[in-house]
């Protein structure tokens, strides 16, 4: 067993055999511990397990942990390749009790290991303990038959771990191995303790206290146990090499970077393929872990580290990007272990090429450039600061690149002018932003960010995180607190929360610490990439510096989640269905609804429609994953991944792309907003709505998932009592529902018809003659209970009948006014105008003028009681007219 992959798995099997729960290595960006850049030792995920804040279903655990000491409290960036046993990344192999055993099982578990698996010759090994750590040395005396000069007491820091400011400590006791006289060193607490020849690989922290604070320390609630075995020092002792790099996973790695780049790799350029296969394992698993290259936080701890190892790419004289190329042997040499680097491995190449082929545009510049500067310098000079300044800023160049590059001379950069310069830089601008009309209001995120720096967004990977609170701002004010009761807005140095962007809107949930909670009603984005949750405190008071744990409301999440990726969905359907000219011109993705507007010249059709909801709910059918990856924004669009015109992006964009299969994805797009897993948990997409909100803009909205169901069913509902109330089945509803409005129809026609008739005739028959006046025929007749517009053909009717004469209908509303129609047949127009009966019948209705041609005119008035008087009115005017 000495393979490192054997070596691992004989670990964690030896401890599982030994009642310890196997533990898989959490992810390298902490969740639980806001304090820390990177998981940097194996107990970091049991943290709240030691101090008793969570409790699992087990008490002894073991794993295999992930870690990255770069960029925080432990960084070991700067030695990486230069020494044996220094990485950026390595895997931490650790027991655990959470206050089941202690320091005799401790002890005993790992002396039995070591000797007896693991085959480590006793005679090698010796140990050291905490000076006053009587116990700890009396054990290691009974059950490793230590002589006492082989248990060496430390009083330093050394043998007292912990974790970093705060959090489990307690002393240790570290398990070396005598290398032999071949190499360099003393043993541990010696002058030359630090050379090579005694090498320490095991560390076991018996954990007691907890640091509170810089200068509390509390008891544990109870004993427990932490051990730390570098597995690539384990590796290095029993495979017989003396540095990790000779190890068979690193021999593997750096054959692949000897293969790509034609050079030796224990020649003089030894330590750029060591630098390049470490720095290989740091980014890919980074990646792995969600944190992408960036200028700020953790990936611009990335960005270094990648930038680093191009740099020695350089140097070994590769021609094209290197970095993505090594990727297939790091995932055949540990994939099977992580399988999160399988799943990742084209995000990874991509954005190692990304980063390298963006990095070898000003690489070779900038290097000529550092050359020039600093080729008068002697060792123990100083580059200025305003050239390492111009190198980072218009060359990409880290400082500490820029400090690596001169370290074999021996110079040094003037980080002061340095920082300087990155003030000013700021200063300036900072001046650009408050001359831009903004308002005073707004300007505080200037100083916010001053004070905070950005916040790390984890919220692709996580809905729950712990945070620290960088500043807190009310009413447009930097203060000190917030108390119960009242509103601000907290800012924190990471955060699960996405804000508001891109037409999703911003999470909400809660933050919570001991004694103090509060709800998070927003979440927005100011001055670029500060996340400002707009909060309600609850309960207690939250003031800076405090730890929180972070909980966006999940369901609601998950509602976005399905409404985001419905709307690409859609999006992508309905250019099927109408044509590449659809294109985006806004979209709401909020959790109970979408709403998409896109471009588009005329209404669309319930076939359309139809075709659209289909195609989109047969990829949600298909369960496709989707994918997410970091793209160069011309290489996204030239890749047909579809961009919103006017949209600003960064230089790097996420690309989203589901369904479609292998060779073509159904929808590309750039998309920073969250998304499903899998096109599967949409559950359904179901339009609900669409009209036009501008001319050539069309809108849709859409519900998905348990939301769409809830709207269906609602709608069958009402569809179940309408075919209850037309005692039709629901499939007849509607034919049945069109038949009883034809029917009524008609029923309203024929009721008209016997009304007219009613009023007309009384009910008898229509040929009622009317009297004679001067020898013409005058109908008259006041009627109630007939609509105003039949008056008309009332009297039309009466005209009929009559033959020749004059006709006048006064027809009363329910209201008691009046209208009048006044007709004369053709015969009797050159004698008598319609028009003039009925201005005068509307006087005498309480009413004025009147209108309509000669034979045919109408009026009306207040005064429906007035009725006969208006008729006898007209026909005094018909006897004096006639007369
Ligand atoms: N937590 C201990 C270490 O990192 C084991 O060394």
């Amino acid at each position: 067993m000495s393979g490192v992959n054997e070596i691992r798995s004989g670990f964690l099997d030896y401890f599982a055999r030994n009642g310890h729960t196997p533990v898989e290595s959490s992810s390298l960006v902490p969740r639980n511990d806001p304090t820390l850049m990177f998981t940097n030792a194996g107990m970091v995920p049991f943290k709240n397990l030691f101090t008793g804040a969570e409790k699992r279903d087990y008490v002894r655990a073991a794993s295999s942990q992930k870690c990255v000491r770069a960029g925080g409290k432990h960084n070991d960036l700067d030695n990486v390749g230069y020494t044996a046993r220094h990485h950026t990344f390595f895997e931490m192999l650790g027991n655990f009790s959470f206050g089941d055993y202690f320091k005799e099982q401790a002890i005993a578990l790992a002396w039995e290991l070591i000797v007896k698996d693991f085959a480590l010759p006793k005679d090698k090994l010796l140990v050291t303990v905490y000076h006053d750590d009587d116990e700890a040395f009396d054990l290691w005396k009974k059950i490793a038959g230590f002589s006492d000069d082989r248990i060496i007491r430390i009083a330093t820091s050394d043998n007292f771990w912990s974790m970093g400011e705060t959090g489990p400590c307690g002393p240790c006791s570290e398990i070396f191995y005598d290398q032999g006289e071949a190499l360099q060193g003393g043993p541990p607490g010696s002058p030359d303790e630090d050379g090579d020849r005694f090498l320490e690989f095991w560390n076991l922290v018996f954990m007691q206290y907890e640091q509170v604070s810089p200068g509390q320390r509390v008891p544990l609630p109870r004993p427990s146990i932490d051990t730390g075995m570098g597995l690539e020092r384990v590796a290095a002792l029993m495979q017989g090499v003396h540095s990790n790099y000779q190890i068979d996973l690193f021999r593997a790695l750096i054959h692949a970077v000897a293969e790509a780049t034609g050079v030796d790799p224990d020649g003089p350029m030894q330590a750029s393929h060591r630098i390049i296969a470490d720095h290989l394992r740091a980014s890919s698993f980074l990646v792995a872990d969600g944190v992408l290259p960036a200028n700020e936080g953790r990936g611009y701890v990335l960005r270094r580290i990648m930038r680093r190892a191009m740099r020695h790419a350089q140097m070994l004289g590769a021609r094209d990007p290197l970095m993505w190329r090594l990727v297939p042997a790091l995932v055949r040499e540990m994939g099977a272990a992580y399988p999160e680097l399988i799943r990742a491995q084209a995000l990874i190449e991509e954005t190692l090429k990304l980063e390298e082929t963006r990095f070898r545009v000003t690489l070779a510049r900038g290097l000529t450039i550092l050359d020039e500067e600093a080729r008068d310098l002697q060792a123990g000079e100083k580059l200025s600061g305003d050239v390492a300044f111009k190198l980072y800023d218009t060359f990409g160049f880290p400082l500490d690149l820029t400090q690596e590059a001169l370290r074999a001379r021996k110079i040094g950069v003037d980080t002061t002018a340095f920082d300087a310069a990155m003030q000013r830089q700021r200063a300036e601008a900072r001046k650009a932003w408050t001359g831009s009309g903004e308002s005073a209001t707004e300007t505080v995120w200037f100083a916010v960010k001053d004070k905070a720096g950005s916040s790390d967004f984890l919220g692709y990977d996580t809905e729950k995180a712990e945070g620290v609170v960088t500043a807190l701002v009310r009413d447009g004010a930097l203060v000190e607190k917030l108390s119960a009761g009242e509103k601000g807005c907290v800012i924190l140095n990471q955060t699960p929360f996405y804000a508001e962007s891109g037409g999703q809107v911003g999470d909400t949930g809660v933050l919570h610490g001991p004694k103090v909670r509060m709800r998070v009603e927003n979440t927005s984005k100011k001055v670029g990439d500060l996340f400002v949750h707009e909060v309600v405190v609850e309960e207690g008071e939250v003031t800076a510096g405090l730890a929180l744990e972070l909980e966006v409301d999940h369901e609601r999440r998950t509602a976005i989640r399905a409404n985001h990726s419905a709307t690409h969905l859609l999006h992508e359907a309905l250019r099927e269905v109408l044509g590449d000219h659809v294109a985006q011109k806004g979209s709401l993705v909020a959790p109970d609804k979408l709403r998409f507007d896109f471009a588009h010249p005329k209404p669309i059709t319930d076939q359309e429609l139809a075709e659209v909801e289909d195609i989109a709910n047969q990829v949600v059918l298909e369960n496709a994953p989707v994918v997410t990856r970091l793209m160069a924004v011309d290489q996204a669009v030239e890749s047909g991944a579809r961009a919103l015109f006017g949209e600003k992006y960064g230089d790097e964009v996420r690309v989203v792309s589901m369904g479609g299969g292998a060779r073509r994805a159904f929808s590309v797009e750039l998309c920073g907003g969250v998304h499903v897993s899998r096109t599967g948990d949409i559950g359904l997409v179901s339009i609900v709505g669409r009209s036009a909100v501008a001319a050539g803009v069309q809108r849709i909205e859409a519900k998905t998932g348990m939301a769409a169901r809830r709207h269906l069913n609602a709608e069958a509902r009402v569809l179940r009592d309408l075919s209850g109330l037309l005692r039709a089945p629901v499939e007849d509803a509607s034919e049945r529902l069109a038949a009883v409005l034809e029917e009524r129809k008609k029923l309203e026609r024929e009721l008209n018809e016997a009304r007219k008739k009613l009023a007309m005739g009384g009910g008898g028959s229509a040929e009622q003659p009317g009297r004679q006046i001067a020898g013409v025929n005058y109908f008259s007749r006041a009627v109630s209970g007939v609509e105003m517009k039949d008056l008309k053909s009332l009297a039309d009717e009466a005209k009929q009948t009559i033959g020749s004469g004059i006709v006048a209908i006064v027809g009363i509303s329910a209201d008691g006014r009046a209208g009048v129609v006044v007709a004369v047949t053709p015969d009797l127009t050159s004698r008598f105008n319609a028009v003039d009966f009925v201005r005068l019948a509307a006087e005498k209705l309480g009413g004025k003028g009147g209108g309509g041609r000669p034979d045919m005119a109408q009026a009306g008035g207040p005064d429906g009681a007035a009725a006969e008087t208006a008729l006898a009115a007209i026909a005094d005017l018909l006897e004096q007219r006639a007369g």
